[in-house]
Formats: C-alpha cells, structure tokens, sequence
C-alpha cells in the first residue's frame, strides 16, 4: 500500500457520516487517514467523536470572522496546516466559497440526502416527502461553486413508505449514506475517480 491519503473533514452536527468514515479508516477498508476534523458549531458532537479517537478537533466559530471569504481563508490555512489533501463536508452547514473551492481543486466532496439533481439545499428529506416521490436516497459528489451541482461520484436508492416522517426517511437514508460514503472515499484514496466533464469514471 502506498502512503496515507490525508483526509480533512469538515462537520457542523452530530457527525455520523464522520463516525462511519473513521471506522472504515482504522478498519483499514480506506488507505487514508483524518490529520483534522474542523466545525463551525462548538456544540457538534462530531468534534467529541474525533477527540475520542485522537483526532485533532478544531472548532473555527464564524461569528468570529468578518465574512466568508475571511473565514474560508482560515478553513483553507488550518487544512494546510495539517497536509489536507482531500476536504470531505459531513454535514457541514455553510456554504463555502470560490477560494476555498480554488484551493483544493477536485478535491472536496459532499454527501447530500436525496438523489441529486432532485432536491438540492436545504432540507432534502422534506423536498422529497412533499413532492410524493416514491424513490429517494443519497449522492456523493466532488463540489463545484454551485448548490449541490457538482460531479457525482456515487449514488443510492431508498423507498419511500407510505407511512414516512422525514425522520423515518432521514435514517433509512442516513445507512445508506454510512455505506456510500466511505466508499466514494476509498475510490479517491485509491486514485481510481477520473473527473471527465460532468461525469466521474472509476478506474479499475
Ligand atoms: C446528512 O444527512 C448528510 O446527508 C447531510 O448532513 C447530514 C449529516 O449528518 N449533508 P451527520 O452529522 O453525519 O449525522
């Protein structure tokens, strides 16, 4: 195995796609490792999740910061610091900027909860229950300057019930989310994602 990608994972909430994303790391299913776990919300249990595998958790709080582009700059500093090469968002709540995106370029990924280009931003779940789909689920994509509209790396499905709160369909979307995740990882470790226009093809 060649050496250790350096993952950077940026978190606002409870942080379980981080917690399967470590696992999979000690586990030694992704030839990668976490050099920082970094959230604007110092509530987020995420960073008490990294901490508690000895993980460098970093809490850069916005309101400290003049505007997003003084923020991101900070973002993109600590992630350099700690030899970032791919920035992974795990629920992180903000919107970031063009110069973060310039600093790591095709090298950020996002999980959103729903099958991408249905139901971008803000409350996906929601967005699907309301609009009567039967079919949801989750995308893994490399972030663009857009909301939720870069290259997609991977995808998958789940029912929608009849009887769904957007609770029950947040969890059943969510172990799907603890699935595909890791593994969109592991690919990138393992430079098997080629970015080719839209479309990402995986290398055997
Ligand atoms: C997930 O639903 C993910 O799709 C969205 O934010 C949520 C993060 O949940 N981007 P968690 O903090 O990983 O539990």
């Amino acid at each position: 195995m060649g050496t250790q990608l350096k993952i950077g994972v940026l978190v606002s909430g409870s942080g379980t796609n981080l917690q399967s994303i470590i696992d999979r790391c000690e586990d030694g299913s992704i030839p990668a490792a976490i050099s920082c776990v970094i959230s604007n919300n110092e509530q987020a249990f995420a960073l008490e999740r990294a901490r508690s595998h000895g993980i460098p958790a970093i809490c850069l709080r916005h309101t400290e910061f003049s505007g997003r582009a003084a923020y991101d700059a900070e973002l993109v500093r600590v992630l350099q610091a700690h030899g970032v090469e791919l920035v992974v968002l795990a629920g992180f709540m903000r919107i970031i900027t063009p110069g973060f995106i310039e600093a790591f370029p095709n090298a950020i990924m996002n999980i959103h909860p729903a099958l991408l280009p249905a139901f971008p931003g803000l409350h996906a779940q929601r967005q699907a229950l309301d609009y009567g789909v039967k079919v949801t689920g989750c995308t893994v994509h490399f972030v663009d300057a857009g909301t939720d509209t870069g290259p997609i790396i991977m995808q998958a499905t789940v029912p929608v019930e009849q009887e769904d709160t957007e609770e029950t369909l947040s969890a059943r979307i969510r172990m799907e989310e603890h699935r595909i995740f890791p593994e969109a990882i592991r690919l990138f470790a393992e430079r098997r994602l080629k970015i080719e226009g839209r479309k990402v093809n995986r290398l055997l």
